[in-house]
């Protein structure tokens, strides 16, 4: 069976890819590479040593769109990550942001719904419940107001779907990311953050390897045991697993609502310097980092209940946050070699 990817060339995209080879399905790939390379098409060929189906494009472009459907006209399923992602970039300039994420996610809605049956896999996040309540955070906790451009265009992206599965044969399934980090265990494929990166993970392995002078710990007056925000770090490839999880539920009919979702995390909580002391423990490196004032928009705590997933959807994190970092580190040392 053949399954569109968009956004296949860039970090969970690309692992997804392999995942899905894996299983046995064909892979197409669309991808704009404004935020990835072309290149990671040969990482994900030399692991699986089977070469997706590659077209460029801007998923903006209605025609486009319309085109690939025209000759892709046996494609019912479409894993959907192609989206701008930064949330400090969404402040500066949404209209970047609701163009890119709002349209595409339209055109892609609007090819699908002309299929009897489709299936449709969003990329969604745990941005959407801004700062919860309670922990661990489950499905129905309250979604809330946006902190940001890029989280309002994951919420109004859920509420799209959800209207437009009810009037057509797509069946679609919202899978709320946390924290992704880490790199597939051969290093042929990993996270390639253009520019300074903003995440997390990135800069740590930055900072290690030299390419940054200093990592800044925002802030540490959080209310938390050690004062620094806690975040639920996934291992990218679990959650690459958790999307042909997804689609396989989808494919075989096993979803009981028209759209489902799903937190995808571990269930635990690290907060910055515990994922400091985790790396310098797997490196070996002491990290040279300080303490600096809170980033806007950033919220204390978010860790997922795992329930949902691990009984409904049948999938757990089986990767540690130390295999992530150790994949991180070794994903950033392969690719300043
Ligand atoms: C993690 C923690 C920072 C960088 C965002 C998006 C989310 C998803 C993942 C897209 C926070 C702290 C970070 C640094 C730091 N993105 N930090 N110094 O903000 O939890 O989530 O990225 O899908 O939707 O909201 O991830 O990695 O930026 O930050 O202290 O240089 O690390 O304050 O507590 P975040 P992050």
């Amino acid at each position: 069976m053949k399954i569109l990817i968009t956004g296949g060339l860039g970090f969970i995209g690309s692992h997804t890819a392999v995942e899905l080879q894996k299983e046995g399905f064909d892979v197409v790939i669309i991808d704009d590479l404004s935020n990835s390379s072309e290149k990671v098409l040969e990482g994900i060929t030399a692991i699986t040593g089977k070469k997706p189906i590659f077209e460029k494009m801007d998923l903006r472009d209605k025609k486009s769109v319309e085109d690939f459907f025209g000759k892709h006209n046996d494609i019912t399923g479409v894993i959907h990550f192609a989206a701008s992602k930064a949330v400090g970039e969404s402040v500066e300039n949404p209209l970047l942001y609701y163009e890119n994420n709002i349209s595409a996610l339209v055109y892609l809605l609007q090819q699908l719904q002309k299929k009897e049956k489709a299936q449709f896999i969003f990329s969604s996040s745990c941005t959407v419940y801004g700062q919860a309540e309670k922990m661990p955070i489950t499905e129905d906790a309250p979604v809330q107001q946006a902190m940001s451009p890029y989280g309002n265009t994951k919420q109004i992206g859920e509420e799209i779907i959800s209207d437009v599965a009810k009037v057509s044969g797509i069946n679609a399934i919202l899978l709320r990311y946390f924290n992704p980090v880490g790199a597939h265990e051969s290093v042929e494929i990993g996270e390639l953050p253009l520019g300074v990166p903003q995440n997390l993970i990135p800069f740590i392995t930055q900072t290690a390897i030299g390419l940054r002078e200093q990592l800044s710990v925002f802030g540490d007056d959080y209310p938390t045991p050690d004062g620094t925000a806690i975040r639920d770090y996934i291992h990218v490839v679990d959650l690459a697993k958790a999307h042909v999880t997804a689609l396989k539920r989808l494919i075989d009919s096993k979803n009981t609502d028209k759209v489902e979702v799903f937190n995808l995390g571990t269930g635990k909580g690290n907060s910055v310097l515990e994922v400091v002391k985790a790396f310098e423990k797997v490196s070996g490196k002491p990290l040279n980092y300080k303490i600096v004032g809170r980033r806007e928009g950033d919220i204390t705590e978010a860790y997922a209940d795992t329930t949902k997933a691990n009984d409904v959807l049948g999938w757990k994190a089986e990767l540690t946050l130390e295999d992530a970092l150790a994949s991180a580190w070794k994903w950033e040392q392969k690719i300043r070699s």
